[in-house]
């Protein structure tokens, strides 16, 4: 009998709550975007601190781009700058960082900021960074099969020879350990369109904490309620 208490490989987190938090502050909702940068950063090291193989963060969803116009500028703009100032801190840490998502609608400076971060920490062998960036679940399993299909009209792919091992191959972060855990900040209890395939097995938590104040303690929370869970997988386990 194996219940598999242990810390979790790799944690994915849907970091909502900053436009509350300044709101509740009396703030703009962009100062919350500006704090929740730290978060990222102390999460970030808090992973790798703990030997983590993966951290996946949902910095921006397909979907985000229906806020305003003001709030999405300044969100491309965080992104820009902290890629830029930090990059060289993540790969002293032997951090490899890859952005998951459709990069292309990005305009030509962020697309160059992701690809010159990529190619940097390519070869680190520390913390597997991944960023969601107008990134969706449902895009992730369309741009799978858009692949598939391609092989099939070209004829080296039959249909008959899908299956769930072969597909998973073309899903984003097929080479990393699957996804142990997820954790939602913001009080919000759903997975708005995040990682669907990979979560399939996966644990969730939930926390009230909104963004900017998720800290290492919180972060330890999520860490002991998760060794605490039967992980079944499908199975029976008495
Ligand atoms: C959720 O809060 C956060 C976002 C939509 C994206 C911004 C995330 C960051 C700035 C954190 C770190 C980024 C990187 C690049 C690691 P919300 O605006 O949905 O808050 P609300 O639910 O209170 O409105």
């Amino acid at each position: 009998m194996k219940h598999l208490l242990s810390t979790p490989k790799h944690v994915a987190i849907i970091m909502d709550g900053n436009g509350r938090w300044a709101t509740k502050k009396g703030k703009l909702r962009i100062f919350g975007h500006k704090e929740g940068i730290k978060s990222a950063k102390r999460a970030i090291y808090f992973a790798k601190n703990h030997n983590f193989d993966a951290l996946t963060l949902y910095a921006f969803s397909k979907e985000n781009w229906n806020r305003s116009k003001t709030e999405v500028s300044f969100l491309m703009e965080l992104f820009v700058k902290t890629l830029d100032d930090e990059i060289d801190n993540l790969h002293k840490r032997n951090i490899r960082l890859k952005v998951i998502g459709d990069i292309s609608r990005f305009k030509i400076k962020l697309q160059n900021s992701i690809n010159k971060s990529e190619k940097l920490t390519y070869n680190n062998q520390g913390l597997n960074l991944n960023i969601a960036a107008n990134y969706s679940g449902r895009w992730d399993i369309t741009q799978g099969a858009r692949k598939l299909a391609k092989k099939i009209e070209k004829g080296s792919l039959k249909s008959n020879q899908i299956n769930e091992n072969m597909f998973c191959k073309y899903i984003c972060m097929n080479k990393l350990s699957p996804v142990d855990l997820v954790i939602r900040t913001g009080g919000e209890y759903r997975i708005s369109n995040f990682l669907l395939w990979q979560i399939a097995y996966s644990e969730l938590f939930f926390t009230d904490t909104l963004w900017p104040d998720f800290n290492d303690s919180i972060f330890e929370n999520a860490i002991q309620a998760f060794s605490k869970r039967k992980r079944k997988f499908g199975k029976i386990i008495s």
